[in-house]
C-alpha cells in the first residue's frame, strides 16, 4: 500500500481588476471620465456636505455599488446621491449597502423643522435600468426619480425600520415626478411616510412592492397644475401603514389625474384609513371644502385586506363633478368609523355614511 501525498506547492491567484475603483472620494471625477465607462464604488466615505454626484456620466456606463457606502454627517438641504445620464446601468452586489446613517438627523420633524436634512438619492436616468440597491437609514426623503424616462429600477430594498423608534419622519420611500415610463417592480420599503408616491408624468408603474411601517401608496399630493396621467399600482402588499392607497389633491389648487388604476392590492393593520380620495388636502392636513380637480378614469381593482377598527375603511371627499368615470372593486373591512363620502359618481358601490 503506498500513499501518495500531494503537498500544496503553488496557489495562482489571478486578480483582475475591471472597472474604475472608486473608493477614494477625491477621485470621483475621474472615475466618471475613465475610458471603459464602468465605475465600481467600493468602500467609500462622502465627505459631511458633499454629494456623490454622478451626474455628468458618459453615455452607456455602468456603476455597481460593492462595499459600503457611508457619508458624513453636517446639517445642510442637499442631496447625497445624484445621478444623471443615458443608457445607464447601475447594479448592487451582493452585500453591499448605501447607508445615509439617518439617525444622526433625526428628530421626529423631517422636512418640517428641526435640524436641516439632506435627501438621499435623486435620479435623471434615461433609457436606464437600476437592480439591486440596498438602502438604509435615509435621513428624509430617500429615492427621488425626476426627468427621466424609460427607467427601470428593480429589486431595491429600502430598510429604514430604525426610524421607526428613532424618530424618522418624511422618509418617503419613491417619489416620481416629471418623467416618463419609469417601471418600479420588486421593492421592499419599510419607512414612516408614503411607500410611494408620483405628482407628476406619465406611464409609470409601480408593482410587486412589500411595504412596511409607512403612509401607503400614493397619487399626489397633486397641485400646482402637475398632470399624471397613466398610472398601473398593482401586485403590492401595505402593511402596518397609516393608508393604504391614497389619492390627494391639495385645495385651491389645479392639475388633473387621468387614467390611474390600482389592482391588486393587500392591505393589513391599516390604522387610518384603507382607500382615501380627498380634494382638501394640505401637507398639515386636510381641511375645508373639496376643491374641483379632475380625476378622470380611475379604477380600483381587487383592492383588499383589512383595517384597525378605530380607523376608516373608505374615505371618498372630493368636489360634486371632479370624478370621472370610475370603476371600483373593493373588499375592506374593520374600520368602524364614520365613513363619509362627498363627490362620489353614483351608483359606484361605495358604502358611505355610518358604519
Ligand atoms: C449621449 O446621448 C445623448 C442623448 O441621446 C446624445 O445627444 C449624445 O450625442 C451622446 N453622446 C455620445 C458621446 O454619444
Ligand atoms: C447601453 O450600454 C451598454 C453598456 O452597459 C452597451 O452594451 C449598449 O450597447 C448601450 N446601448 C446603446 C443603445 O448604446
Ligand atoms: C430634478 O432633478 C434635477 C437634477 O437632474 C434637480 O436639479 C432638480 O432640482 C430636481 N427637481 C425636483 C423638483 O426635484
Ligand atoms: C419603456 O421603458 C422600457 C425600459 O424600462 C423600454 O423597454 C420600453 O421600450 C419603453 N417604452 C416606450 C414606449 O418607450
Ligand atoms: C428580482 O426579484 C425578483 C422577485 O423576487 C426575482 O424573481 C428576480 O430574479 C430578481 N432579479 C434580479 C435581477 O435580481
Ligand atoms: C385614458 O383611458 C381612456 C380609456 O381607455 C382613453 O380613451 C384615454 O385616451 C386615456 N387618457 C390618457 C390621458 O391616457
Ligand atoms: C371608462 O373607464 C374604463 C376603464 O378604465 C375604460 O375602459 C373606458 O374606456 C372609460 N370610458 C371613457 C369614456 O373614457
Amino acid at each position: 500500500m503506498s500513499l501518495i501525498f500531494f503537498i500544496g506547492t503553488l496557489m495562482m491567484t489571478a486578480v483582475v481588476t475591471y472597472g474604475f475603483n472608486l473608493d477614494n472620494f477625491d477621485q470621483l471625477n475621474d472615475a466618471k471620465k475613465s475610458p471603459d465607462k464602468w465605475i465600481v464604488i467600493k468602500n467609500l466615505l462622502v465627505p459631511a456636505g458633499k454629494t456623490l454626484d454622478l451626474t455628468g456620466l458618459q453615455n452607456n456606463t455602468v456603476i455597481e455599488f460593492t462595499g459600503h457606502v457611508t457619508f458624513g454627517y453636517q446639517e445642510w438641504e442637499g442631496t447625497l446621491i445624484t445621478l444623471k445620464g443615458k443608457n445607464i446601468t447601475v447594479l448592487g452586489k451582493r452585500g453591499h449597502l448605501l447607508d445615509g446613517g439617518g439617525q444622526r438627523w433625526w428628530d421626529g420633524k423631517g422636512g418640517n423643522g428641526g435640524k436641516k436634512k439632506p435627501r438621499f438619492i435623486q435620479v435623471s436616468l434615461v433609457d436606464s435600468t437600476v437592480t439591486g440597491l440596498h438602502i438604509k437609514n435615509s435621513p428624509r426623503h430617500c429615492f427621488m426619480i425626476n426627468s427621466s424616462q424609460n427607467l427601470r429600477v428593480q429589486n431595491t430594498t429600502i430598510d429604514i425600520k430604525d426610524g421607526a423608534k428613532s424618530g424618522g419622519h418624511n422618509t418617503d420611500g419613491f417619489g416620481v415626478s416629471s418623467s416618463r415610463n419609469v417601471t418600479i417592480s420588486n421593492s421592499v420599503v419599510y419607512n414612516q411616510d408614503d411607500c410611494f408616491a408620483t405628482t407628476s408624468g406619465s406611464d409609470t408603474v409601480f408593482e410587486n412592492a412589500k411595504c412596511v411601517g409607512g403612509h401607503g401608496i400614493s397619487i399626489g399630493s397633486m397641485g400646482s397644475g402637475n398632470v399624471v396621467e397613466r398610472v398601473v399600482i398593482r401586485n403590492c402588499r401595505v402593511l402596518g401603514n397609516t393608508n393604504g392607497i391614497r389619492i390627494k389633491t391639495r385645495r385651491g389648487e389645479t392639475g388633473a389625474v387621468k387614467n390611474v388604476t390600482f389592482d391588486d392590492i393587500e392591505m393589513k393593520d391599516i390604522s387610518k384609513y384603507g382607500v382615501v380620495i380627498q380634494g382638501n388636502y394640505y401637507n398639515s392636513g386636510p381641511k375645508g371644502d373639496p376643491t374641483p380637480f379632475p380625476i378622470e378614469n380611475l379604477v380600483i381593482r381587487n383592492v383588499r385586506g383589512h383595517v384597525a377598527k378605530s380607523g376608516t375603511n373608505i374615505l371618498v371627499w372630493v368636489a360634486p363633478g371632479s370624478a370621472k368615470n370610475w370603476t371600483w372593486g373593493s373588499k375592506i373591512t374593520g374600520g368602524s368609523k364614520e365613513n363619509p363620502c362627498k363627490g362620489v359618481p353614483q351608483s359606484l358601490p361605495i358604502r358611505c355614511g355610518k358604519k
